[in-house]
């Protein structure tokens, strides 16, 4: 069912057609002052970090599909074959009418769900939310072509902040609200609570909510998933850097950075860093920040936590939901898990 077509091609070909898809837009062009404010915080932190959805710009989110195509990341071909051999049973399981997905990207494992709902003959909606707008607007063409009759809306917002714009449940059928390929654990404790407590909001009784957790195993086969040998996970790092430049005339040079991922034993995460190559002052005229950062020091860009089974049921029923099927791959890496709204 893949077009084959790459998302700005897509874009470029469908968008003369009126074709039944829609996108909600509540991502400012960079000026937002609640962004900013949070951006310039982070990076003069202590502990200097910046938010992941820096990563996400259209070139970030074309870097990132190169990543879930690498030998090293084991992560998304897993999860493809676990919703292969699994997606079926748990839609019909669950009568699931509309899927609303949390970071949809490029939303291609996404396809594997849609298939089993309308082989079910239960397929209606179809809702995407990413803080991408390029990603959604690519990815919900692609999709209303691919499946013809269903309504898809996307909706372009901040998880942390957006997630309550997203359309109500329709009364007609079952919701399934997806959140793939790892992303709950690239909030910290405290966001990754909050988090599941807001997704639980967006279900009824009887709803579903399908997640995609990395399992804790073998630190070094983690730590290369995300430190590949062709450098791919180096330049989506480094093209934070030029992300920020960009939305804020920013003056770094991003090869002036080293890729870093290391794994943090203590808190079952590896940790994404940019570590200064040598003494840079970072101008950032649009934050109205200059960063000293010395040589050899580093920025956190990104966490991503490694879950346990136990950890797993404990996030769900910390938010009110109960876990009703668990799959996970047959080296134990890699979890597909349902929990459901009582
Ligand atoms: N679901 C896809 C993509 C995962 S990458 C897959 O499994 O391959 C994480 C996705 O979440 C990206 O598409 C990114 O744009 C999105 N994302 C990151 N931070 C976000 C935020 N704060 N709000 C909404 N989406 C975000
Ligand atoms: N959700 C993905 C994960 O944690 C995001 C990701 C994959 C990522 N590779 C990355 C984030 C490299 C930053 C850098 O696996």
């Amino acid at each position: 069912m893949s077009s084959g077509a790459t998302p700005s091609e897509s874009v470029a070909t469908r968008v003369a057609t009126p074709l039944p898809w829609r996108l909600d837009c509540h991502i400012g062009a960079g000026g937002e002052a609640a962004v900013a404010d949070e951006l310039r915080r982070a990076l003069t932190a202590r502990r200097p970090w910046i938010p992941a959805r820096w990563f996400y710009d259209d070139a970030g989110c074309d870097l990132f599909v190169r990543i879930t195509d690498l030998d090293e990341y084991y992560q998304t071909r897993t999860e493809q074959a676990l919703l292969e051999d699994h997606a079926p049973e748990i839609v019909r399981a669950h009568g699931v009418a509309e899927l609303v997905e949390i970071g949809s990207g490029a939303a291609r494992k996404t396809r594997v769900i849609l298939d089993a709902m309308e082989g079910a003959g239960t397929l209606r909606r179809f809702i995407p939310f990413d803080v991408s707008p390029g990603a959604i607007a690519a990815s919900a063409a692609d999709i209303a072509a691919a499946y013809p009759g269903t309504r898809v809306h996307g909706v372009a917002g901040d998880f942390g902040r957006h997630l309550s714009r997203i359309p109500r449940p329709r009364q007609d059928g079952r919701r399934m609200v997806a959140f793939l390929g790892g992303t709950i654990g690239n909030l910290d404790p405290p966001r990754r609570r909050t988090m599941m407590r807001r997704l639980a909001r967006l279900m009824r009784p009887g709803d579903c909510l399908l997640m995609g957790t990395d399992l804790a195993h073998d630190p070094e086969v983690l730590v290369r998933a995300y430190d590949d040998a062709r450098g791919v996970t180096a330049a989506f790092n480094r093209n934070i850097v030029r992300h920020i430049n960009a939305a804020y005339a920013g003056d770094a040079d991003p090869e002036q950075f080293a890729h870093v991922a290391r794994w943090n034993a203590r808190a079952s995460r590896v940790e994404m860093h940019l570590r200064a190559r040598r003494d840079i002052d970072w101008s950032i005229a649009g934050l109205g920040v200059v960063l000293p950062i010395e040589a050899g020091s580093t920025i956190r860009t990104e966490i991503s936590c490694k879950f346990t089974p136990a950890g797993v049921r404990a996030m769900y029923e910390d938010a009110g939901l109960a876990l009703t099927a668990w799959h996970e791959d047959s080296l134990g890496r890699y979890a597909l898990s349902v929990a459901t709204a009582g």
